[in-house]
């Protein structure tokens, strides 16, 4: 099939090549000239293990990047894949802008049969009144919402190997386009992946709902942190207890910083001003209290970190190993660990951040830290070292060959990542959020 996809960043590159990769002619489409003519040469902007190589199968085949929205005449289907950031000026509501605007810029070129195909995560009632908006202008071409469960650092395999689909359509007749969709989605639906048709509000309440809970399942389990703390339990060994009874489940119930990132943190916000909106903002009032539970434990971070150096950090060099706000991905949006290693450092440490891919984003938004290339450089003569991003080479250092290194041997682990017996048996203080002192 022909394809378009609306936007290039990280949802559009990844799903052109995808799609792509699923035997598709496909041409993304974004303004930004050098965001195009990097992926033309199958060079995505930010880091996404695996994408390169899907670009540049795509590259040489079906896949192609323009700014000239023009090109997607031809095309039976376009994904919007535009973003939705969180309003500037303190507002929790999403910024709709984009998406209104990609439709307009569709609206010429839209085939009498053609399927325009919502990804961007927005407010339940946006895409009917996209669609609305699409009937007035073109009365042929249907609206639907197909949401997007991609994660950083596993997108490609999301991508290619999703464990659902689902497609929102408006009342009415569905057919065409339930059939025009299963086409698209012919590969994985092949391999047994289900598929699932709704209406348009129940697709977008089907992606923030998803969020919403993955959000509370890590507060929840970051609320028992601040229980085990002053009870002298350990939330490690709670979570793997909780998490053998299949209906809780053991994964997303890693205790630690919490989450951050481009998705988590703004989409409860923006469910919050949607419901408010709506006039039922009681019914996700549990999630301020996420989003509060979420945040105390950056602050209680920095309050573990003071302590261990005697009860000021002033002048006391720290190094954080972790800048992204999750191994494999070079995104620093809401990222706990800089938020914690900025805190630090307007608290007057000197602080030594190291990061294997987020340096250089991490640079940009603080430029006032310091930056290393390596956790060796980052922790030599260090009086306390903190691992802030659960990288694997982070996890896997040597507590001897490290110790050797810093000034004092104290280690703060604020993923639950380390294992505490090998750092203490290497003559290092170790503490971690939600677990005793010992
Ligand atoms: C999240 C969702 O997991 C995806 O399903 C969704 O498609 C995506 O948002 C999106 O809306 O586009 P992502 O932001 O890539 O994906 O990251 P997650 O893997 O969900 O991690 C989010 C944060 O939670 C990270 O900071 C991570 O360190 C933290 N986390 C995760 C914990 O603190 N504990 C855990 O047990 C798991």
């Amino acid at each position: 099939m022909q394809i378009s996809v609306i936007g290039c960043g990280y949802l559009g590159a990844v799903h052109a090549a995808g799609l792509a990769a699923m035997g598709h002619d496909v041409i993304g489409v974004d303004q930004d000239v050098q965001k195009i003519e990097l992926l033309a040469r199958s060079i995505p902007s930010f880091h996404e293990p695996g994408l390169a190589e899907l670009l540049r199968d795509g590259v040489r085949g079906s896949l192609r990047f323009t700014t000239d929205i023009a090109a997607v005449a031809d095309c039976r289907v376009h994904f919007v894949c535009v973003g939705t950031p969180q309003r500037a000026g303190g507002e929790y509501a999403a910024d709709l802008s984009f998406v209104d605007a990609a439709l307009e810029g569709l609206l010429p070129y839209l085939l009498p049969d053609a399927v325009v195909v919502g990804k961007s995560t927005v407010p339940v009632g946006t895409a009917e009144r996209l669609g609305r908006r699409l009937h007035e202008a073109r009365p042929g071409p249907v609206i639907a919402w197909n949401p997007e469960f991609l994660r950083e650092g596993h997108a490609v395999d999301d991508t290619l190997h999703p464990d659902r689909i689902v497609v929102g359509l408006p009342e009415g007749d569905r057919e065409e386009a339930v059939a025009c969709l299963r086409e698209v989605y012919a590969a994985p639906l092949a391999a047994g992946v289900p598929f699932l048709v709704t209406d348009l509000a129940t697709a977008e309440l089907v992606k923030v709902a998803a969020n919403s809970f993955l959000a509370t399942k890590i507060s929840f389990i970051n609320a028992m942190a601040e229980l085990c703390e002053v009870t002298g339990a350990d939330v490690t060994q709670l979570a793997d207890a909780i998490g053998y009874d299949a209906r809780i489940g053991r994964r997303f119930l890693d205790a630690g910083l919490g989450f951050g990132g481009g998705c988590l943190p703004k989409d409860i916000r923006a469910f919050m001003a949607r419901a408010g909106e709506l006039g039922i903002d009681q019914a996700l009032t549990f999630l301020r209290e996420v989003d509060s539970i979420n945040k105390r434990r950056r602050v209680r971070m920095v309050d573990l970190a003071r302590a261990e150096c005697g009860g000021s950090v002033v002048g006391r060099r720290i190094a954080v190993l972790g800048a992204a706000f999750k191994p494999h991905s070079d995104d620093v949006r809401d990222s706990p660990a800089l938020n914690v290693a900025a805190q630090l450092q307007l608290q007057g440490a000197e602080v030594v951040v190291t990061d294997p891919c987020a340096v250089d984003n991490a640079r940009d938004r603080w430029p006032d830290l310091k930056y290393a290339h390596s956790p060796e450089e980052a922790v030599a003569d260090a009086e306390l070292v903190m691992v802030l991003t659960e990288w694997p080479e982070y996890v896997a250092l040597d507590p001897v060959a490290m110790g050797d290194l810093v000034r004092h041997r104290r280690i703060l682990d604020g993923r639950n990542a380390l294992d505490p017996a090998r750092w203490r048996g290497a003559g290092w203080t170790y503490r971690a959020l939600g677990r005793a002192r010992a």
